[in-house]
């Protein structure tokens, strides 16, 4: 999205080539614009390094190098590292929640989110403010709350994630039926939690963005949504407005790529690139499978250059993650178990090695016949790949990538993927130390929900257990369950304990009935 003002243009994330080894596309394609004049920019905000949201070739080839960055402030400098890399020089550093006046009155404010669990380590949201008119690209972030955006004043337009962006349930080894229902929840959540921010922030006007990726290998075509499947996690913005418009409102603008949105106190004026988007949505499948015409050789490129023979998987694994297992104290004690890796031959799909990461023994072996609690089958070429270029981040690679599949014993398990997207000496001391506080952090004010189905009313902990969301506003109570709407955690009232995730215990009491009066 490029917002433009009369002091200025700010260029937002822009993601055109494919990323997570060649499975995400942009959705609807955006290759055909004018870059060399979209890329002529005054700022460039990039949220934060997800490759969806970091294009390195995209920036380097045709985003203006004498732009500022407006950069968000992360625990670690690889996002402004690898700007620097692609060539930018200019950089204003931002201050998590302060606003900051650039010059002829361009007001902006970036709020960054730093656990380990928000992106890459790292998410954020970019708040604009010009002439008088707010704008607020929420993107895929997920603040606890939008308290402090709009204490700024009314926002005329709030952009927002409604998609999903994750492998699950997809990638799980479990009858179909099963993640079919796995999906239609997930996919409830998503919509749920974009109603929640939307009525927190209640601005004039709500743009769907940040999602969803299309899949346009034959491998992954599957995922798109366009079989009718309600367990589908990947609804397009046709289905956003109508599922919005279901819930009575009117205030919601689809963009493409392309649309230009005018946007005063008063009103939003949208022109298209197409006559009709009811009739683009309608032709979805048609586009992709053009798309997907077009990118075939990028896709066979790719994936030509994935198998490095050169790698010994075992040996490079063991020189890597070892020492990171023997500093961690968190994240190992929160995995708690060995996690398999089936590496899969390219050709036929048969195991070719199996490796465990044990973390209560903190090593990485040959499987032997174990129970594990999570195990992982990547194609070996994949880990290979990853092994050659140092990733350290395996989220931002080969989950997302979907390319894999996964069985687990029991419930989720955070720190399995904070682990994975920790592979660096930097990261890995970041999120123990993140965690080392957040332990600390003794949270004591309580609130009393009401059950909406027994009408029972219940003493919580006010600050959701996983990452601290105000139940007060994110949490609903229903037969027994408690549900945060932030990441759709649900905790069992009764016992407090966390259904969806190990650990992470809710305090939970039944509320006790108030004093009669005397
Ligand atoms: S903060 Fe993530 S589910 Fe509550």
């Amino acid at each position: 999205m490029r917002i433009d003002t009369g002091a200025g243009s700010i260029l937002t994330d822009p993601w055109v080539n494919p990323a997570y080894f060649a499975s995400w596309f942009p959705f609807p394609d955006n290759s055909q614009l004018d870059w060399d004049s979209l890329g002529k920019t005054d700022y460039l905000y990039v949220s934060h390094l997800h490759r969806d949201h970091f294009d390195h070739e995209h920036l380097k080839r045709f985003i203006d190098k004498k732009a500022t960055v407006l950069l968000p402030n992360y625990p670690t400098s690889e996002l402004e590292d690898e700007l620097r890399e692609v060539g930018f020089t200019r950089f204003v550093k931002t201050v998590s929640n302060e606003v900051i006046e650039l010059d002829g009155g361009l007001k902006i404010m970036i709020q960054s989110l730093t656990s380990p669990t928000d992106g890459p380590i790292g998410d954020s949201s970019l708040w604009v403010e010009y002439d008088g008119i707010r704008l607020l690209n929420q993107n895929d972030a997920r603040p606890t709350d939008l308290t402090v955006f709009a204490e700024l004043g009314h926002v005329h337009a709030h952009m927002l994630q409604f998609s999903g962006a994750i492998w699950y349930p997809m990638v799980y080894e479990l009858p179909e039926s099963a993640k079919a229902a796995f999906g239609k929840q997930k996919r409830d959540r998503q919509f749920d939690r974009t109603w929640r921010y939307i009525d927190d922030l209640k601005a004039s006007w709500v743009f769907p963005i940040a999602g969803p990726p299309c899949f346009l290998d034959d491998e992954l075509w599957q995922f798109n949504d366009i079989f009718g499947d309600e367990g589908n996690i990947f609804p397009d913005q046709s289905v956003f407005l109508r599922e919005y418009r279901a819930i009575g409102r009117d205030n919601g603008v689809v963009l493409l790529p392309g649309s230009v949105a005018q946007l005063s106190t008063e009103d939003c004026t949208v022109s298209h690139p197409v006559p009709d988007l009811d009739d683009f949505f309608a032709h979805k499948e048609e586009h992709l499978r053009e798309y997907r015409d077009r990118q075939r050789t990028v896709i066979d490129a790719a994936k030509a250059s994935w198998h490095r023979p050169e790698v010994d998987v075992l040996a490079e694994l063991k020189r890597r993650v070892e020492p990171l297992l023997e500093e961690s104290i968190y994240l190992a004690k929160g995995v708690g178990g060995p996690i398999r890796m089936d590496l899969l031959a390219d050709d036929n799909d048969t195991v070719a090695q199996s490796i465990v990461v044990d973390f209560p023994e903190k090593q990485v072996r040959e499987a032997a016949d174990e129970k594990v609690r999570y195990r992982f089958r990547f194609r070996r070429s994949l880990v290979e790949s990853l092994l050659a270029s140092g990733e350290v981040d395996w989220v931002n690679s080969l989950f997302l990538s979907c390319r894999f599949s996964a069985a687990r014993i029991g419930q989720y398990n955070e720190f399995v993927y904070a682990f994975f997207k920790c592979l660096s000496e930097e990261r890995l001391q970041y999120a123990e130390g993140w965690y080392d506080e957040h332990e600390r952090t003794v949270d004591t004010e309580d609130v009393t929900l009401t059950d909406r189905t027994t009408g029972k009313a219940w003493q919580v902990q006010r600050r959701c257990p996983h990452l601290k969301a105000d139940l007060t506003r994110f949490g609903i109570a229903d037969d027994g369950t408690l549900t945060c709407q932030l990441h759709g955690w649900r905790f069992d009232l009764e016992s407090g304990r966390c259904l969806t995730s190990v650990g992470h215990q809710l305090r939970s009491q039944p509320a006790e009935a108030p004093v009669a009066a005397e």
